[in-house]
């Protein structure tokens, strides 16, 4: 499959600030919804899910690669962020070891700024030398 155009890139960041709204974000006020392109062409969404008790927040980029997997995906292909306050997200580190796993080096982590325009870096400018489980 050829990479994401910056068009695809965008709708996929569209499909994310759809599910916004659905953030439960009620303790950090801080809402952010992902969405996640997968090797079917398929989107799949998240959004953070925060707890009273607050370490077992989720953040939405693992909440949506984690609804991508459970509706059958192997790998995905470019990931799109977004928050309220139209902000470029940078993916938190566990996000990023998660992208990781099932991202390319070179597939896309596109959020949207104020102005509207696209910050893309690549899973591997994220994260480099990320951990693998190399056995023997
Ligand atoms: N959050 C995400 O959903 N994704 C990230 O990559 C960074 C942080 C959420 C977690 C928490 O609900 C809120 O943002 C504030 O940290």
């Amino acid at each position: 499959m050829t990479a994401p155009t910056s068009a695809e890139l965008a709708a996929l960041v569209a499909r994310a600030r759809d599910a916004l709204p659905h953030a439960h974000a009620p303790y950090s006020d801080f809402q952010v919804a992902a969405a996640v392109l997968d090797d079917a062409g398929r989107v799949h969404v998240g959004v953070n899910v925060e707890n009273a008790s607050y370490g077992l927040t989720m953040c939405a980029e693992r909440v949506a690669i984690g609804a991508a997997i459970a509706a059958g995906a192997k790998r995905i292909l470019a990931v799109g962020v977004t928050a309220r306050r139209m902000r470029p997200i940078a993916p938190c580190g566990a996000c990023r070891q998660v992208i990781r796993e099932f991202a390319a080096d070179d597939a896309p982590v596109a959020s949207d700024a104020e102005d509207g325009t696209l910050v893309v870096a690549t899973a591997g400018e994220l994260l480099p030398g990320a951990f693998r489980l190399e056995r023997g």
